[in-house]
């Protein structure tokens, strides 16, 4: 039972092929680069893959602008060597989960080619359209700055069309039973080539109402419960995560009451609120965060995440909070985007700081929910702020000190490699921190060993635990009888605090320190007192007397010294 629900206990990986490792030195990794990588992937302890969209596009996108549902992108590859692929994750017991990309298509797909031709066209209906130009044309825009409106006149339809994202991207009419069914025939193709789920792109816009007349759009979120339906019937392991940046009070709707609806989702209000407290060493609106989120059915599960393949997002944060985010770690225009985010990556946006880095993973993997990595950000990779908007993040895997940090033989990588500066290839890769046992890649592997071993993280009940010091956050977990307990110390200097563990019973009780030698035992009056180093972190299992007892007993100690918990 608690197996089959993999994604409840899980660590996601998530990359883009075209960036990961090229084969066949055209400068564009494939997937029999991918192959090749899947040893050090499997090393790393990850349970899941997520690949970015890797099917026919323009690339006008990054790939979120499809033009056949049912392809492999002819740079990558093609379906053979994506089903080799598959093949080579299930040898090493690692999932796949692909991107869904169904708000829209590209505007190159054939159905929308179709659809301009004639009104009469089979595909018409497929999108949305409109006479005339609506009144809220220049409302809505996910990417302001560069998206100039939502509507577009195209000429060879004489009509206007909707587009939620970039005007080459139209979007599909999701209320038509006709892309209904198509979206389902797309899920089971790639259930049937191997695949373990799909992380659902855009997903309030998709089950939105569209057109020129909906003046505020109403989720249908019924078909959510279709999507799951479906896939469940074909391979009842098979999930969606959802990136759905919604407010807390529908995150119910999302997840469905009974648990019907969407197995996972992204916690965006949980990741703003965890950049905030990185950036003010507060760690209160992170933990009302938390509070809001709460409420899932038992099957749900939070993608809990640090940075992705699209600017930080903060626009759930009150004008004072985003600020101080944006001063910490974004302080400059070129680093900001769409007037609410920050483009960086992870490792620059904390100053390269391993003691911040640390900490900042330790809380992803400690947080309610199954943490999502993102290629390169366990060797600490930088961006490149010279290139356009998103792209500054999503520069190749630099795997050695080879030209192109091995990422290709060839001589036109698609994206160039960082290699100047701290974050250039030549200190940052994956070949140097393998040899270095106390490597950022080193470390991240044992943190995702051992959060493997917590499954009270991902199935049990959480409690915050007050420590009177807004900079030290303490977060419980109990599940079956076990307990974890874990404690962040947000500011750069060192905190003393002091905290009882939160129920009676385990008053007495030895906190087992799980990544070192150094345990806690409460006083008389059941408080433990900690010393925190500056960005310090500890966890810990509530084991206690009975635990070393047993060790004891086991160890059948002469020695006299009481036994070392494992
Ligand atoms: C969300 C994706 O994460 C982003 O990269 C993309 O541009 C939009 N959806 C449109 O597909």
């Amino acid at each position: 039972m608690i197996d089959d629900l993999w994604y409840k206990n899980g660590v996601i990986y998530c990359l883009s092929v075209g960036t990961y490792m090229d084969a066949n030195g055209d400068g564009v990794g494939d997937f029999k680069g991918l192959l090749r990588r899947l040893d050090y992937l499997h090393g790393l302890g990850i349970t899941a893959i997520w690949l970015m969209p890797f099917q026919p596009s323009p690339g006008r996108d990054d790939g979120y602008d499809i033009t056949d549902y049912y392809g492999v992108d002819p740079r990558y590859g093609t379906l053979g060597d994506f089903v080799e692929f598959t093949h080579g994750c299930k040898q090493r017991g690692l999932r796949v989960i692909i991107d869904l990309v169904v708000n829209h298509t590209s505007d190159q797909h054939h159905w929308f080619r179709e659809a301009r031709r004639s009104k009469d066209s089979f595909y018409r209906d497929w999108y949305v359209w409109s006479d005339k130009r609506p009144a809220n044309a220049n409302t809505g825009m996910v990417f302001p700055g560069v998206q100039k409106s939502t509507w577009s006149r195209d000429k060879e339809a004489g009509a206007w069309y909707f587009h939620r994202f970039y005007d080459f991207q139209p979007d599909l009419n999701t209320s038509n039973p006709h892309v209904q069914a198509e979206i389902l025939k797309i899920m089971g193709f790639w259930i049937q080539l191997g695949v373990s789920g799909f992380r659902m792109d855009a997903v309030p816009f998709i089950i939105a109402t569209k057109g020129a007349n909906v003046r505020k759009p109403v989720e249908q979120y019924d078909m959510l419960r279709a999507f799951r339906e479906f896939l469940q019937w074909r391979q009842g392991n098979a999930i969606i995560l959802a990136e759905a940046n919604v407010l807390p009070k529908t995150d119910m709707e999302y997840f469905g009451r009974d648990g019907d609806r969407m197995h996972m989702m992204f916690n965006f209000h949980v990741n703003q609120h965890l950049f905030y407290a990185l950036a003010s060493a507060d760690s209160r609106p992170l933990a009302k965060s938390l509070a809001a989120t709460k409420p899932r059915p038992a099957t749900a599960q939070w993608g809990l995440f640090l940075r992705n393949h699209d600017e930080l997002d903060l626009g759930r944060l009150t004008k004072a909070q985003r600020n101080a985010v944006f001063k910490a770690f974004g302080p400059d225009k070129d680093m900001q985007l769409y007037d609410r985010g920050i483009r960086r990556r992870l490792a620059p946006m904390l100053g390269g700081d391993r003691r911040r880095l640390e900490l900042a993973y330790s809380l992803m993997c400690t947080l309610p929910g199954t943490p999502v990595i993102r290629y390169g950000d366990e060797l600490g990779m930088g961006d490149n702020l010279e290139l356009p908007e998103r792209n500054c993040a999503r520069t190749p895997m630099q795997w050695s000190t080879e030209p192109h940090a091995g990422f290709t033989e060839g001589d036109r990588p698609c994206l160039p490699l960082i290699d100047k500066g701290p974050y250039g290839y030549e200190h940052v890769n994956a070949a140097k921190q393998r040899r270095d046992p106390n490597s950022m890649l080193n470390w991240t592997e044992r943190i995702v060993r051992m959060r493997k071993e917590v499954p009270e993280v991902g199935w049990g009940d959480f409690r915050v635990i007050a420590t009177r010091d807004p900079a030290v956050l303490v977060i419980r977990y109990d599940w079956r009888n076990n307990s974890v307990l874990f404690v962040h110390n947000l500011d750069e200097r060192p905190r003393e605090i002091a905290f009882a563990v939160g129920l009676p019973g385990d008053a007495g009780k030895l906190l087992v320190n799980l990544l070192s030698e150094d345990h806690s035992r409460a006083n008389k009056r059941g408080r433990h007192r900690l010393l925190l180093e500056g960005y310090g972190y500890r966890w810990y299992r509530i084991g206690g007397l009975d635990y070393l007892l047993k060790r004891s007993d086991i160890d059948s100690d002469t020695s006299g010294k009481a036994a070392q918990p494992a």
